[in-house]
């Protein structure tokens, strides 16, 4: 990373290079277009692998050596793909066996992109093979300075359910169990007769007559994680070999599909890079734009990550496409910098003239550079070039979110209490609070070292085994303050009700047991009534949705409780002191506002405060080493009133920041402030 970053000077920027959409003249003119705008770095090559070996073995590179030495020749780096996410149409014809294959047994067909099961050694083989000819290729190349792997893995084919699968899924079980009995013990098969004898018997969990085990479909998520990491790792090795300084990555899928468990991929990774597709017709997108660039950063422990692609206005896959207004592009490009990021690149450089996305947003839109995307991508370019010194410095922060995503599978089965818990809903509802209230936080697995932290928020963690559990009570032992949300702690690793119930491992910390769950219908409220003094919900009507529970409280201190519903009279909200810490915990999800308070109280009894206090209603303050980002997400200015600790800071124009700044509406800036404000 250090070597990418110490290359390109600065951050890097560009997008996703087609060329083979283009006749060579367009090059040329691609050339001086990208030096127009201080695009210094593009990724190339992603879906080339029919134009460059149309025959299985038969090497067509003069066309992209040219493109190569085009780039090189006018300063551009390259992170060339390895072009194995689209494999062409011979591989198919050659061999079926490497198509994917549905739950219902609808084996996918060429034509779109993606069509290959990670399982298939057939495609592996191919895949290693193309990515060992283009590293051999172009080792040493002047353009070559990072590697891409592939594309958004498990975007299309998150799991494939074929034979070839189920050979797969077996052996990876072998590995996993110690025996059949193990597996049948883990996956609870003495309900419903489903005992195995023999391990040919066990399929993927296919289409079945109603629910499947549910063990059983956790480790085929787990399992289908893994095989398609399988396939990163085999190109990486082969390409770590040829040219062991040169770092590789592949680009994330926009969270909210959990097709990876990204902790583990990370793992394998020089660098962390991730694709962003926040939503123009969402007015608060960038909330959970900001919790993805947090997790980002938290992957590696902090270190710096790539934005590899976002769109330059509107995408063309939502069923109505909006384009970004003005300025908003430069915007969110920002928040992914303030949040950690050392380049922002997006999809794609020229927008195609046909195929799939010919609908889709780039940089050079069909109408030409005589765009208002293309003076806005211009402006980013010359911006982010003066911000130069921004780049490779680190984002503090005091607070974590845990997110965990084997409990992510799990916690979305069927067949559970409620069908209505989504994950990602139950993050935003979190993190939008600590969000407005300017806190910077980090995102990160529930073993994670959580010393640093003097707050951390449980949103909903209902897969945890108990040495995990253990780790978070050590943190509220030693002087942290926990929040954990309901339906935490409720199953083991495979998926089996730890005894006693929820919240489990975490009953003796958090004081408590649950005796009921009263899950809530969409539209169902119960309303909530302060217990513990006033100051822990909003004025008004306060309530509680999704869910509701009855509790015996074993130590810990109402602070809310439900007023009405199924589960009147129980503690909605509940404190315990354990060891030198606090823990918290609420067994419904509180309205926004009420939510806003909650964790406000949380924040002032942890010490956790924000980066610039103060700040009016949609304008974030993030931190990144010496440097304070402001970012206006509003739709009008704001005066904004400085602390005299930042009085002495500098904005990028090399100002001195006097008692107020004024920050237009969708604008960006960033001052040079080394004391806290
Ligand atoms: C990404 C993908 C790109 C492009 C883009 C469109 O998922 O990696 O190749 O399809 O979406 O938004």
């Amino acid at each position: 990373m250090r070597d990418l970053l110490g290359r390109l000077g600065g951050f890097g920027y560009g997008g996703d290079y087609n060329p083979e959409q283009w006749p060579p003249e367009v090059w040329a003119e691609d050339m001086a277009l990208m030096r127009e705008a201080g695009v210094n770095l593009v990724t190339l090559g992603i879906f080339s692998w029919a134009n460059v070996e149309p025959e299985p073995g038969r090497y067509d590179w003069a066309w992209f050596d040219q493109v190569m030495d085009l780039l090189a020749d006018n300063g551009i780096a390259v992170c060339l793909a390895t072009m194995t996410a689209s494999p062409p149409p011979w591989l198919a014809r050659l061999h079926p066996e490497t198509l994917p294959v549905t739950a219902d047994g609808t084996v996918l067909a060429p034509g779109a992109r993606q069509q290959y099961t990670p399982s298939s050694p057939v495609y592996r083989r191919y895949a290693v093979r193309h990515a060992e000819a283009l590293a051999t290729r172009y080792a040493g190349h002047p353009a070559l300075a990072a590697w891409h792997v592939g594309n958004e893995y498990g975007c299309h084919v998150a799991e494939s359910y074929g034979e070839v699968d189920a050979e797969a899924f077996r052996t990876w079980l072998r590995e996993r169990y110690d025996g059949l009995d193990a597996l049948n013990t883990a996956w609870s098969t003495a309900f419903w007769s489903q005992r195995y004898a023999a391990w040919d018997e066990i399929q993927p969990p296919r289409t079945a007559p109603t629910f499947g085990n549910p063990a059983q479909r956790i480790d085929f998520r787990r399992f289908s994680s893994d095989a398609l990491l399988a396939c990163y790792t085999a190109e990486r090795d082969v390409l770590r070999a040829i040219t062991p300084d040169t770092p590789v990555t592949t680009n994330f899928i926009p969270l909210g599909n959990p097709a990876l468990d990204f902790h583990a991929w990370a793992a394998e990774e020089d660098v962390v890079s991730y694709d962003s597709y926040p939503d123009p017709a969402d007015p608060q997108a960038h909330i959970m734009a900001a919790y993805s660039y947090d997790l980002m950063r938290s992957l590696k422990g902090g270190l710096p990550w790539l934005l590899l692609e976002q769109a330059p206005s509107a995408v063309n896959w939502r069923q109505v496409n909006r384009p970004k207004p003005p300025g908003r592009m430069r915007l969110w490009s920002w928040q992914a910098v303030a949040r950690g990021a050392d380049a922002v690149l997006f999809f794609q450089w020229r927008a195609s003239r046909g195929g799939a996305e010919k609908f889709h947003s780039a940089m050079v839109p069909h109408a030409g550079p005589q765009s208002r995307t293309f003076a806005e991508v211009r402006e980013l370019g010359a911006d982010l070039a003066g911000a130069s010194e921004i780049a490779g410095t680190q984002v503090p922060a005091d607070a974590a979110l845990v997110l965990d995503w084997p409990s992510w599978w799990a916690l979305e089965q069927p067949s559970h209490p409620s069908t209505r818990l989504r994950q990602t809903e139950a993050d935003r509802a979190h993190y939008a609070p600590l969000w407005r209230a300017g806190v910077t936080c980090d995102v990160v697995r529930p073993s994670a070292g959580l010393s640093a932290y003097r707050l951390v928020v449980v949103p909903n963690l209902y897969l945890l085994d108990a040495e995990a559990a253990a780790h978070l009570a050590g943190f509220v032992r030693d002087g942290g303050h926990l929040v954990v949300s309901f339906f935490s702690g409720v199953v083991d690793g495979d998926d089996r009700i730890h005894p006693g119930g929820a919240p489990g491992p975490l009953a003796e910390v958090l004081g408590l047991r649950v005796t009921e769950f009263w899950p809530l219908a969409q539209g169902e409220h119960v309303e909530l009534a302060e217990d513990g003094g006033p100051g822990w919900l909003a004025e008004g009507r306060p309530h509680g949705t999704l869910w509701s529970e009855e509790t015996r409280l074993e130590g810990a201190s109402p602070l809310v409780t439900f007023a009405s519903g199924g589960a009147a009279g129980h503690a909605a909200v509940t404190v315990h002191a354990y060891g030198a810490g606090t823990a918290y915990y609420l067994a419904t999800r509180p309205d926004a506002e009420s939510m806003r308070v909650i964790m406000d109280g949380v924040c002032r009894s942890a010490g956790v405060g924000p980066v610039w206090p103060g700040l009016p209603d949609g304008v974030e303050a993030v931190r990144r080493g010496p440097y304070v980002l402001l970012l206006n997400h509003d739709d009008r200015a704001h005066d904004i009133p400085v602390p005299a600790e930042a009085r002495d800071a500098t904005d990028p124009r090399g100002n001195r920041v006097g008692a107020e700044l004024t920050l237009p509406a969708a604008d960006a800036l960033w001052i040079r402030s080394a004391r806290d404000l």
